[in-house]
């Protein structure tokens, strides 16, 4: 473990470098120095608190890498509001849930970094899918490990925790018979829990949904395949990004990768100092998402080389839907704009 922290760090310095050359062409400035993604990060909480993610000073040893649990809740229409944990059984036991219906799909949906299920974007996305359908909605809270204010260990514990819920998953599927499909949405470090859960669940994903995952220790350093979310881990991945090169992914991970606004900060209707406006771009993914579930109106993408390409007018053809109702057959790069605030969604920007 420590010579693998060691090495982490060193690459993870060398890489954020070159990654500030890309960024600094965007519509802000950095006025927070060269350091600025080399040595340090500013992240804003879901209570809009500022802490500094420092990367030059990690804990001496690695006690308080696994100091907590995740846990598991499902939601139905039957008791949307009387939720009801779910345990990871014993042994080969079967799970004995009373109000899972195995003939409805599951979705399962995941915080990022120092945040935890009662966060305001998933409590929507959870209600908005019980409004719109009747799906087994399970969430995971592995907010005790989260809370860890040293990134790195809530980072690496991402695998332990997709395990988890791989484990929570492989139950349900021997304890009930039955078709459904399987859909994991994540948010920043959530994404890479549930890249994970992919890769460790004995049935094959139907679909993983990345919201903004988590840049800082999974694609700068590049970490292989198998440690961070990528398109193996599901039948089929999307990826919304929205605070490319800073929080989230700066390349393309998924079967469909999607650039509203150019994908990076500042996001359109983002204000205010610079840490603001990356926090409130790296959430923008998950407005995205609710608003995708319920509404009239599409985020229409269209597929394109690149942003510039796409502003220039080039791209205007084979559109897709962003968010919940993507197709399943969409592949590579997709552009669009959005409004600044609620509702975001402007149908087909070219009618
Ligand atoms: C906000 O979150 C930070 C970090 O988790 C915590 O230390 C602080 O006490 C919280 N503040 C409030 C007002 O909840
Ligand atoms: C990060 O940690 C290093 C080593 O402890 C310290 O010298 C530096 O001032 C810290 N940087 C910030 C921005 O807190
Ligand atoms: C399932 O749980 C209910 C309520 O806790 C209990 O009455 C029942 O015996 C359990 N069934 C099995 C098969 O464990
Ligand atoms: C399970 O869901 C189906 C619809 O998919 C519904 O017809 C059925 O009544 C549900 N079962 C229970 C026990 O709620
Ligand atoms: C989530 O979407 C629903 C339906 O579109 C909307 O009523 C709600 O305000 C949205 N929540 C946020 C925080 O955008």
């Amino acid at each position: 473990m420590s010579f693998r922290k060691r090495v982490t760090v060193n690459v993870f310095c060398f890489f954020v470098l070159a990654a500030w050359a890309v960024v600094a062409d965007d519509p802000y400035e950095n006025e927070y120095g060269d350091e600025y993604g080399v040595e340090w990060l500013y992240f804003v909480t879901d209570n809009a608190t500022r802490i500094v993610m420092n990367f030059s000073s990690l804990p001496a040893d690695t006690r308080g890498l696994l100091f907590g649990e995740a846990y598991f809740t499902l939601y139905t229409r039957q008791n949307r509001d009387n939720p009801e944990p779910l345990i990871i059984p014993e042994g080969d036991a079967n799970i004995n849930s009373t109000y899972f219906n195995a003939s409805n799909d599951i979705k399962v949906i995941t915080h990022g970094w120092i945040s935890s299920e009662s966060t305001t974007w998933l409590q929507n996305i959870r209600d908005e899918y019980l409004v719109k359908y009747d799906y087994n909605v399970i969430t995971v809270d592995w907010s005790e490990i989260a809370r860890n204010p040293s990134y790195v260990w809530p980072a690496l514990s991402t695998r332990y925790v997709g395990k988890r819920v791989a484990k929570l998953l492989d139950s349900l599927e021997k304890s009930y018979q039955g078709q459904r499909k399987l859909h994991l949405i994540g948010h920043s470090l959530g994404a890479q829990v549930m890249g994970y859960a992919g890769m460790f669940s004995g049935r094959r994903i139907d679909r993983i949904t990345g919201l903004d995952p988590a840049r800082p220790l999974f694609e700068f350093p590049e970490m292989p395949a198998n440690f961070r979310l990528e398109k193996s881990d599901a039948e089929f991945v999307d990826i919304i990004h929205s605070c490319a090169g800073v929080y989230g992914y700066r390349n393309s991970h998924g079967h469909a990768d999607f650039y509203p606004n150019s994908g990076r900060p500042r996001q359109p209707g983002c204000e205010g100092p610079q840490y603001m406006i990356e926090g409130c771009s790296h959430g923008r993914s998950c407005e995205f998402y609710n608003e995708s579930i319920s509404s009239d109106v599409p985020f229409i993408a269209y597929p394109c080389d690149s942003w510039k390409s796409f502003q220039n007018g080039n791209c205007k053809t084979d559109s897709t839907k962003m968010g919940d109702p993507v197709c399943l057959n969409s592949r590579g790069d997709y552009y669009l704009h959005t409004h600044n605030t609620y509702k975001y969604a402007m149908g087909d920007e070219f009618e």
